[in-house]
């Protein structure tokens, strides 16, 4: 069973290839602007489980469509209108869905729902983001980087803000691609050591640098997210507000990264918070890149999963 629930799970031959194969699939599209469905119809007769627990829009968006444009169908769920949030357990649900689908793609809050469910599943299950990782978004913005600039490996990306889920998964990704990365932001809200630890047992650098100025010096890639995730507590965010600031990704921030660096973000941004629109906008950013890629970044990614 192949499943995709994290960037480190997955063999770095693995991902080279889904990579590729993403890269093809776009290809395939370049100048079919209208029109959804995609010469290579691999999911005809299959049904897709979407399944959210939190809000959505560039994952729920990009793998209803990437499924249709594959000739699937798909059905979308929310945790709290199954019988998920009123008791049924995780195993029975895997159990039962396996019965009806083909696939299943999850975004939840705890990483232990998603790894019962793939424990459980028949069917391939995909990470759509939990509280600890994001690995579609990551494998997006890797095949968005090597579209601008060429392989990462050996590259030096900064992460500057809050050591959350996207975070760890790029540096999941340090780890299996080997580029080298900086975290940059305040001592509270570092990764989670074991993320930081398995990056440097793969023989990449990861340092933890606190001056951002320095941390973002000769970077080829920054990247920034959310000062408050959505399994974060609101509670929390005029304290998160005052320790991130510093970390704002801003035009005077990207003057130490090389000339050429791009910054991305995975969206939802607020804007002027931790990145400014003049970034964000500016001449550094591939944040659209990154959401377009999500599309075809996913539909490879499914067709692994299926053996397709
Ligand atoms: N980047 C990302 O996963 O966006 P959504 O929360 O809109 O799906
Ligand atoms: N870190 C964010 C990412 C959203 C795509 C969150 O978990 O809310």
């Amino acid at each position: 069973m192949r499943h995709f629930l994290d960037i480190n799970a997955t063999s770095p031959d693995d991902l080279t290839q889904i990579l590729a194969e993403a890269d093809r699939i776009k290809a395939a599209r370049a100048g079919q602007k209208r029109g959804m469905a995609d010469a290579e119809q691999v999911l005809a007769g299959h049904m897709v489980a979407l399944i959210f627990e939190k809000p959505s829009t560039r994952t729920r968006v990009s793998f209803d469509v990437g499924v249709r444009q594959m000739g699937g169908q798909t059905m979308v769920l929310s945790g709290s209108e199954m019988q998920l949030g009123h008791g049924e357990t995780i195993a029975d649900t895997a159990r039962v869905l396996s019965r009806y689908v083909d696939l299943i793609m999850i975004r939840t809050f705890e990483e232990g729902v998603l790894h019962e469910l793939a424990e459980y599943a028949d069917v391939p299950v995909i990470n759509g983001l939990t509280n600890r990782s994001h690995p579609c978004q990551i494998m997006a913005d890797i095949m968005t980087y090597q579209e601008h600039r060429g392989s990462i490996q050996g590259k030096k990306v900064v992460w500057s803000g809050d050591g959350n889920n996207v975070c760890a998964s790029f540096l999941h990704a340090a780890g299996q691609f080997g580029f080298d990365m900086v975290f940059t932001g305040p001592p509270t809200l570092d990764p989670e050591a074991v993320f930081v630890e398995d990056a440097r047992a793969k023989g990449v650098n990861v340092t933890i640098e606190r001056d951002p100025v320095a941390a973002v010096k000769d970077a080829d890639l920054v990247v920034t997210d959310t000062w408050i995730s959505m399994h974060d507590s609101q509670s929390a965010r005029e304290r998160r507000h005052n320790q991130l600031r510093p970390y704002q990704v801003n035009e005077g921030l990207m003057k130490h990264a090389k000339p050429d660096a791009l910054f991305m973000h995975c969206l939802p941004a607020h804007r002027e918070e931790e990145a400014t629109s003049a970034v964000m906008d500016g001449p550094h950013s591939v944040i659209f890149d990154e959401a377009e890629n999500r599309l075809h970044a996913q539909k490879a990614i499914m067709r692994w999963c299926l053996g397709l």
